[in-house]
């Protein structure tokens, strides 16, 4: 009975947060969660579910399979993840243990990113205009700023640690807009498991962590007794573009009696554009691949998919638009610019309800250009629009190669696939070459994530097995990418017997 009441009151609490804060339809996501079989507990709206309404609720079930370490939840309606989001944890199953010594305690370290103005005004404002949104005036660390802005200096957040201690970082990225590096001062950081999937311990001075990915790093407490800086700031490749400059810091503080050095010592952190500091990062990732965690790579491909990731405009009448040369922003795979539909596709496919989608998501882009050219044909800017599907059969094994242009702005591309973790078997810099590349793919311990930054100007290969049912959204994880269409989903179809079959839906799924 007392759960009971627990459970209800935070229902309650989830209300009245979700309609006051808010104050709009939305819902939510469990960001990494795979949901086998239940897509209608996924959460983005028009993908799988119609928003929830103020004041209405609605029950989900989340189902957790293979993961284990930290996820996390947010909301998933435009960009109102900014508002209510928080970290999962996954621990080891009962008589089982990590694979690194037990760490003296767990901290969850959330990045976010914060406007003086309500986020949804920004968003509203950036689509009336047709421009670029604008920038945040902080990032944050557990919510808070920290000491660099003139602000609540006080609730700075602060890491208690004992020297000689190991702490384990549930580190989460709800930033909206940039990737992020993030370092300690004189603390190396060992990064353990992305995405709740453990890799090689790889332990470096920064991390580069982009919007949707959760990591897992021990911060050993091996330093003189002081207070030290973690920070973050922006990682971002667009050329010539205004973004957030500032910097997020919390405190390390160790535990005794001393005298602080003041101020307490920055990190380094690598330029704001520095593409091979955070390529350096992100591609010296590998699965454990032992016996005890074993790695299963599709080799024999089904389905394959090399997918253009690009930015683009639309012409605007008058040239009156606030994009670049008066044009409206806008984004695209495959030069499709998704365009939400007016139910959600999973209903529509469940239902057999017809024109809500196209299920002819290309498995090509209808040009061959050079991507990463410094100067791009214009016309190339202007996408189609379309709600199109990629459908695969059951146990399907797909390989996507993304490839960033250079279209309007080439920057990096945060791709996160939903119901699934797929493997990173490769990346370069510049074209994809479809005879040289493949041979140097990594399928020995590739890293099995749910979301990875394509490069700027640059390539990312995939691989997955379709075995989970349903509708599953991918998308850029940079919100004003998603929300300008850099998005498509994909529909698994259902298998033989009964484990490979998409679950009933809920009896109070919202209305459209
Ligand atoms: C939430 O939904 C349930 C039915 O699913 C309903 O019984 C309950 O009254 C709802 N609560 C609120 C506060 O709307
Ligand atoms: C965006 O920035 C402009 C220029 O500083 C400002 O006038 C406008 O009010 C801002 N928009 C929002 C929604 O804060
Ligand atoms: C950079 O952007 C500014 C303002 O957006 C523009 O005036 C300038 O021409 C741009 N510079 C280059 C080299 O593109
Ligand atoms: C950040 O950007 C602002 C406005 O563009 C500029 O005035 C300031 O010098 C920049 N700060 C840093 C540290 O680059
Ligand atoms: C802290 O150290 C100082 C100087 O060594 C000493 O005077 C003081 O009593 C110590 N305080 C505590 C609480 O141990
Ligand atoms: C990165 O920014 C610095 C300073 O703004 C600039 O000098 C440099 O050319 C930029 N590098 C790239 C690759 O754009
Ligand atoms: C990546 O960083 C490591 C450590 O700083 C360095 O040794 C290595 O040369 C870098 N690799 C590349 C490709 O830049
Ligand atoms: C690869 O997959 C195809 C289609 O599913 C199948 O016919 C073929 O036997 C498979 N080849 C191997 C080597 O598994
Ligand atoms: C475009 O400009 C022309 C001439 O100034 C004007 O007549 C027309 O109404 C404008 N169209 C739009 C859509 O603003
Ligand atoms: C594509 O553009 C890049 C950047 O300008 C250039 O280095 C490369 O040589 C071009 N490739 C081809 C095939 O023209
Ligand atoms: C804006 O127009 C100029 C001149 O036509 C062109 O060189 C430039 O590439 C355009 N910029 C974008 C982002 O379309
Ligand atoms: C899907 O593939 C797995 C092996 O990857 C196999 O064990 C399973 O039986 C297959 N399921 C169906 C329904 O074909």
């Amino acid at each position: 009975m007392a759960s009971f009441m627990k459970i209800f009151v935070l229902h309650i609490l989830g209300l009245l947060l979700w309609s006051s804060i808010v104050a709009a339809k939305t819902h939510r996501h469990t960001h990494g969660v795979k949901m086998p079989r239940n897509p209608w507990s996924d959460g983005p709206e028009y993908i799988t579910q119609c928003p929830i309404q103020p004041g209405h609720n609605f029950t989900q079930t989340v189902i957790l399979s293979t993961e284990e370490g930290t996820l996390w939840w947010h909301a998933h309606s435009d960009w109102t993840r900014n508002t209510v989001h928080g970290a999962i944890v996954i621990y080891p199953k009962k008589g089982t243990s990590y694979p690194f010594p037990k760490p003296y305690a767990e901290i969850p370290v959330i990045l976010g990113e914060w406007w003086k103005s309500q986020t949804m005004a920004i968003q509203e404002e950036a689509l009336a205009t047709g421009g670029d949104p604008n920038v945040s005036d902080a990032y944050t660390i557990n919510g808070q700023p920290g000491d660099l802005y003139p602000c609540s200096r006080s609730d700075t957040f602060k890491l208690k640690v004992k020297q000689g201690k190991t702490y384990l970082l549930r580190m989460v990225n709800n930033v909206l807009q940039d990737l992020n590096f993030f370092a300690i001062a004189n603390h190396k950081l060992t990064v353990v498991a992305v995405d709740a999937s453990y890799v090689k311990p790889l332990t470096v001075d920064y991390i580069t962590i982009s919007p949707g990915q959760a990591m897992d790093v021990l911060l050993v407490a091996n330093q003189q007794k002081n207070h030290y800086y973690m920070a973050a700031k922006a990682y971002e490749s667009v050329f010539n573009i205004s973004y957030d400059n500032t910097t997020t810091t919390a405190l390390v503080e160790y535990i005794g009696n001393y005298t602080a050095s003041s101020p307490p010592s920055l990190p380094y952190l690598p330029l704001y554009n520095d593409t091979s500091a955070s390529v350096n990062f992100t591609g010296r990732l590998r699965s454990l691949a032992s016996k005890r965690y074993p790695i299963s790579v599709p080799t024999n491909i089904t389905n394959k998919y090399f997918v253009t990731v690009s930015v683009n405009t639309f012409p605007c009448a008058n040239n009156s638009c606030a994009g670049p040369n008066g044009t409206r922003l806008s984004a695209s795979l495959n030069n499709i610019s998704f365009q939400n539909p007016t139910i959600d596709i999973l209903q529509a496919y469940y239902k057999k309800i017809g024109h809500v989608y196209d299920d002819d998501f290309p498995t090509f882009p209808p040009v061959l250009f050079n991507f990463t050219a410094d100067y791009q044909y214009l016309p190339y800017e202007i996408p189609e629009k379309g709600t199109k599907v990629g459908v695969l059969k059951y146990n399907a094994t797909v390989e996507i190669v993304f490839q960033s242009t250079n279209l309007v702005g080439g920057t990096d591309h945060p791709m996160h696939l939903h119901g699934y973790s797929f493997y990173v078997v490769g990346w370069g810099l510049g074209n994809f070459d479809p005879n040289k590349d493949p041979l140097k793919y990594n399928l020995v311990d590739p890293p099995l994530q749910n979301t990875i930054a394509v490069p700027k100007n640059g390539w990312t290969a995939i691989r997955f097995q379709a075995d989970n049912p349903g509708v599953w959204f991918l998308h850029c994880h940079i919100d004003r990418h998603m929300t300008w269409g850099m998005d498509m989903a994909f529909i698994v179809k259902n298998g033989r017997g009964p484990e490979a079959q998409l679950l009933p839906p809920p009896p109070d799924m919202p209305p459209c």
